[in-house]
């Protein structure tokens, strides 16, 4: 039986988007604002809970608790101390199948860099650069909304709500950072509260986070670098990732989503071999088949789809059909909360800080 949205909660169920749902999704048969309502419904199997940040851990450890697979977002718990306490849950209910959303993995371009590092191709690892800049908040007249509160986003500020993004491909190739200097601005301090006053930005608005990382398959270590950034301007949601190896680099962006930048080096003899990039079209060359005939172009509402038929395939066959081909996974988030937790500790001392 294809799955089924069967219940929704939200806070404010009179929101707009919510009468959305209940006018366009007819299998919806239960609208409540007490999440635990929604969780004591047997009919509900699976839950997506996308809340402020200072909710996941109640909500995540609620839902397994009364035995929900559960698809959480990011950052997985507001700080590490949120992120252990939702980890041990995830250990206490193996039966709960868990896994974070982070959609641009499965671009098609992302999909084939997926395949060229589990095949090796890129030799020894010279330099990974990722990011995720955004211009949202270059509007200073942008009223303040929950991302830009300790209280509700935390103290990671930015890398908690982008960064998670950028790590996504480097984590899943084994890369970890060993260490990271970081230097975080916040740049935009205060804004319209939406009452007529001001009111205070304490969140980071960007972060510049450069590590070195260590790559097991060849056992090299190099420059890891991530830019997550809210106030760049010019830039709307641009994910990018750059691979540079001995035998092969990669460039990708979301600005030019179908298209895949790649550079192959064949070393041989005692010139210097012609190195160049080719631009590949990679159309709608997905992992998980739709309807859209691969001629066709791919879109962030695609990699969505693509995400949620790779957390239905997984909860089913329980494997993925390639390494890169899984949404990411709790023990993944451990990783990017301790590069958080270790950029704020750099950022403070103005100093190299450990990952532990
Ligand atoms: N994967 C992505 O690309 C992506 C994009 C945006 C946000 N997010 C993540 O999604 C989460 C939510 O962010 P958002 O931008 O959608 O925020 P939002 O403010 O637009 O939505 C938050 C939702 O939480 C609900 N909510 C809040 N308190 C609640 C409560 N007590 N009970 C029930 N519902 C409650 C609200 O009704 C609202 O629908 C965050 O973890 C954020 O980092 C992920």
């Amino acid at each position: 039986m294809p799955p089924e949205n069967v219940g929704i909660c939200s806070c404010v169920p009179e929101a707009p988007k919510i009468d959305w749902f209940r006018q366009n999704v007819p299998t919806i048969k239960q609208v409540t604002s007490d999440h635990g309502e929604l969780l004591r419904n047997p009919e509900v199997e699976a839950v997506y809970i996308a809340v402020p940040h200072n909710l996941h851990e109640e909500f995540y450890l609620a839902a397994l608790e009364t035995g929900k697979h559960l698809m959480g977002e990011k950052p997985f718990g507001i700080d590490l101390q949120a992120n252990r306490a939702i980890m041990a849950a995830v250990k206490k209910h193996p039966e709960c199948f868990v896994r974070c959303a982070s959609q641009f993995i499965f671009f098609p371009a992302v999909q084939r860099i997926g395949r060229m590092i589990e095949a090796g191709a890129f030799g020894q690892i010279i330099e990974v650069n990722a990011g995720f800049l955004h211009s949202s908040d270059l509007n200073p007249q942008k009223p303040i909304n929950w991302k830009r509160t300790l209280k509700y986003n935390g103290e990671y500020g930015c890398m908690g709500d982008l960064g998670p993004h950028t790590c996504t491909v480097p984590f899943r190739a084994g890369w970890v950072p060993r260490n990271v200097r970081a230097v975080l601005s916040n740049i935009i301090r205060e804004r319209p509260d939406g009452r007529g006053g001001k009111a205070a930005c304490e969140t980071w608005d960007n972060a510049t986070l450069l590590s070195e990382a260590h790559d097991p398959a060849s056992g090299s270590v190099f420059p890891f670098n991530l830019r997550i950034e809210r106030i760049s301007p010019g830039e709307k949601n641009n994910w990018y990732i750059e691979i540079y190896g001995t035998r092969a680099s990669v460039r990708y962006s979301l600005k030019d989503a179908n298209a895949l930048e790649l550079l192959e080096y064949a070393p041989g003899g005692e010139g210097n071999p012609e190195q160049t990039w080719r631009r590949i079209d990679m159309g709608h060359e997905v992992t998980y088949r739709s309807i859209t005939p691969e001629i066709f172009q791919f879109g962030v509402s695609d990699a969505i789809l693509q995400m949620w038929a790779a957390f239905l395939y997984e909860l089913d066959a329980k494997r993925t059909p390639a390494k890169f081909a899984g949404c990411v996974t709790p023990a993944e988030s451990v990783l990017w909360h301790k590069l958080f937790t270790a950029a704020l500790e750099s950022q403070a001392g103005g100093t190299t800080a450990v990952v532990r």
